[in-house]
């Protein structure tokens, strides 16, 4: 066989037409940062500060530490929320947002995982601006001034701690929370959503189960896998996919199998902040109307969706192939062969891990019944994730990887 091009002989997504890359979020990432909070929120125009969290992570302490450590830096926590559930919804962000308004908070700091963080972005901005969580769907449709044309309005300040290495909301300028009257999940993206802070302390996930750690930190590897594959590629988030996908080779497994090794909980927790992007692909399409069904939770999802999206989008064509011969040299795979070759060698890698740490490998292990398919493949089709997909699915392809998935 005829050695295969390397890496940096292979097409890079370089210039084009057009890209964005943004990043609105001040990261302090070590150790110890928990007391430091309300001295570092302070430089971000907090005074009054309304904490939101859920139940779990209040049982474990951490949201008293950090309650310290705002205090310590001269800051007021005016009130606690920690009613988000693991799949949150809009009526939660609303209710959430009125209780702030109630307590007199000027900013709010989200101590928690996805839910918690993205609850937390949504319920500011209507605090901030008023009407509903409902409302606010949508990409850049947050107030602007001059009625549409003009800059984002800002929102409250908005800090996070995230307490799972995975969903990188807490550096991230989307929102996605659950319409229980519509089953569907919301996806809401605008520059002002970007928390001014986010505080990556491997403290804040030192109580989190295996399990979790695993699946959350699938959801990372996704969004480095599906970033770098995605239409919306560029050279500002390829370089931050690629040294993402590495440390998460080197942490992932480490943090789960002795979830008390600092080190790799930290790794992860910069590396998850590193691979997010909202240019995603079908992965994520797939998983939402999973979640918003059947209530798989989304890195669970993700982790079983994942291989069988890169065995379709590697089949579609020569540079979608190349794109994914870099991720496996980043892995220490085999990059050379046919495109389907090279999408199978990365499917099996990854279905290898999810086996290793022991999380489920089949949507019908999680609750997804075979008469849920057609209804899952729509919801897919109506995600706007699909149109950033490499390779374009019709509804039929999404039925078809949905039965690979069950
Ligand atoms: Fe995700």
């Amino acid at each position: 066989m005829e050695a295969a091009p390397q890496f940096g002989a292979r097409q890079l997504s370089g210039f084009k037409d057009f890209c964005q890359f943004a990043h609105g979020t001040r990261v302090i990432a070590g150790r110890d940062l928990l007391s430091s909070a309300g001295f570092e929120f302070a430089k971000e125009g907090a005074h009054r500060v309304f904490v939101v969290t859920d139940q779990v992570i209040r049982a474990t302490g951490l949201v008293d530490k950090v309650e310290a450590g705002l205090m310590d830096g001269g800051l007021e926590v005016v009130g606690i929320f920690d009613e988000v559930p693991q799949d949150s919804s809009t009526e939660v962000c609303d209710r959430c947002a009125e209780q702030a308004r109630a307590a007199g908070a000027d900013a709010f700091l989200a101590v928690g995982g996805g839910s918690v963080i993205d609850t937390t972005k949504v319920a500011d901005s209507v605090f901030t601006h008023g009407g509903s969580a409902r409302e606010s769907e949508g990409f850049y449709l947050m107030p602007r001034a001059d009625d549409g044309m003009g800059a984002p309005l800002p929102i409250a300040p908005l800090a996070a701690i995230p307490t799972t290495a995975g969903t990188g909301s807490e550096v991230s300028m989307g929102a996605v929370v659950k319409d229980h009257e519509n089953k569907v999940k919301l996806e809401i993206a605008d520059f002002p959503l970007f928390p001014r802070l986010a505080i990556l302390d491997p403290e804040s996930t030192a109580t989190l189960p295996a399990a979790i750690a695993a699946a959350t930190g699938m959801d990372a590897l996704t969004h480095a896998v599906e970033g770098y594959v995605s239409l919306d590629a560029n050279p500002y988030q390829d370089g931050r996919s690629l040294v993402a996908l590495r440390m998460i080779r080197d942490n992932l497994e480490r943090a789960v199998e002795d979830t008390s090794d600092e080190e790799a909980r930290g790794n992860m927790l910069i590396a998850a902040s590193l691979a997010i992007t909202i240019g995603l692909g079908s992965t994520h399409s797939m998983s939402h109307p999973c979640g918003a069904r059947f209530g798989v939770p989304h890195g669970v999802a993700n982790a079983i969706n994942l291989p069988h999206v890169i065995r379709f989008n590697a089949g579609g064509g020569a540079d979608i192939a190349d794109r994914y011969r870099d991720l496996n040299e980043v892995l220490g795979l085999e990059s050379g062969g046919s495109d389907s070759a090279v999408g199978d060698r990365l499917a099996t890698h990854v279905e290898g891990m999810i086996e290793r740490m022991g999380l489920p490998t089949r949507l019908s292990q999680v609750g997804v019944p075979e008469e849920g398919i057609p209804a899952l493949a729509d919801g897919a089709m109506g995600d706007g994730l699909t149109l950033l997909n490499p390779r374009e699915p019709t509804e039929e392809d999404y039925v078809e990887l949905f039965r690979r998935a069950l």
